[in-house]
């Protein structure tokens, strides 16, 4: 299978509950991302979005339900280890490391990696995504604005060589013009990079323009899931689910 848009199942999710403590937040998830392919996670605050990325990272522990990269099991493998794999997470909020310029936030990115070369290759190519944080490359990171600092959350998440990318919200806090532009950033990686993108986003009719294929939670379970082109035409009833 070529790396394009294919049949291959990169990331599978079946039957995943997770919670906090006592709290149930994930009842059973079945979800699957396509290589080459956007899917879209949509839901209601509270409808567990944020809950399925950190199961899927690690950060939080499946109580029940396996989770298979390229059909391996990394179900109750460490976070760290995760990532190490291809599976990288930019949380909700831009956890942009103070103290630490634009550059060496990027640098952070590649923890993972060994070789300087595509260190250096990868560094070009963040800069050449985003030109500004090559021109804010020496100026502390948590200096620059919110939308800058989404893209070098982006940008450092792209460090990795991720085979996955787990985006949560990246529009999250910007003004309507930067959310249009960071979504086409999103688009622009998974069409010129090949990039897989499981993508929460708020925006779902915004969301659903660019992505292959959605999922609507609530309540932690699957409520819907179709071709988002389908789900675009059902407009109204993906809407029902968003509580807004
Ligand atoms: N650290 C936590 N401790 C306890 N409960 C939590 C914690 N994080 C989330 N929850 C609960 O788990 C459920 C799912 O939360 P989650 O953050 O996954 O929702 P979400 O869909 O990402 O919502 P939002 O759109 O508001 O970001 C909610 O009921 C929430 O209150
Ligand atoms: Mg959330």
């Amino acid at each position: 299978m070529s790396s394009e848009t294919g049949n291959d199942v990169v990331l599978k999710l079946t039957g995943v509950e997770a919670g906090y403590g006592r709290i149930r937040a994930l009842n059973g998830i079945d979800l699957e991302v396509r290589r080459g392919q956007i899917v879209a996670l949509l839901g209601a605050n509270g409808a567990g979005k944020t809950t399925t990325l950190k199961t899927i990272s690690g950060l939080v522990r499946a109580s029940a339900g396996t989770i298979a990269l390229d059909g391996n099991d990394i179900t109750g493998m460490k976070a760290n280890e995760i990532a190490r794999l291809g599976v990288v997470h930019v949380p909700e909020g831009r956890h942009i490391l103070r103290g630490l310029s634009v550059r060496e936030n990027l640098e952070l990115g590649a923890f993972t990696v060994r070789d300087a070369a595509v260190k250096r290759e990868r560094m070009a190519e963040a800069f050449r995504l985003f030109p500004i944080l090559k021109a804010r490359q020496h100026q502390d990171g948590s200096l620059l604005s919110g939308g800058e600092q989404q893209m070098l959350a982006i940008g450092r998440a792209l460090m990795h060589g991720p085979k996955v990318l787990l985006l949560d919200e990246p529009s999250m806090g910007l003004a309507p013009k930067l959310v249009l532009e960071t979504l086409k950033i999103v688009k622009r990686l998974n069409r010129d990079e090949g990039t897989t993108i499981l993508l929460v986003e708020q925006n779902a009719r915004l969301a659903l323009k660019l992505a292959h294929y959605g999922y609507v939670l609530e309540g932690g379970s699957i409520r819907m899931k179709n071709d988002a082109a389908t789900l675009r035409q059902d407009a109204s009833i993906v809407q029902a689910y968003l509580g807004d």
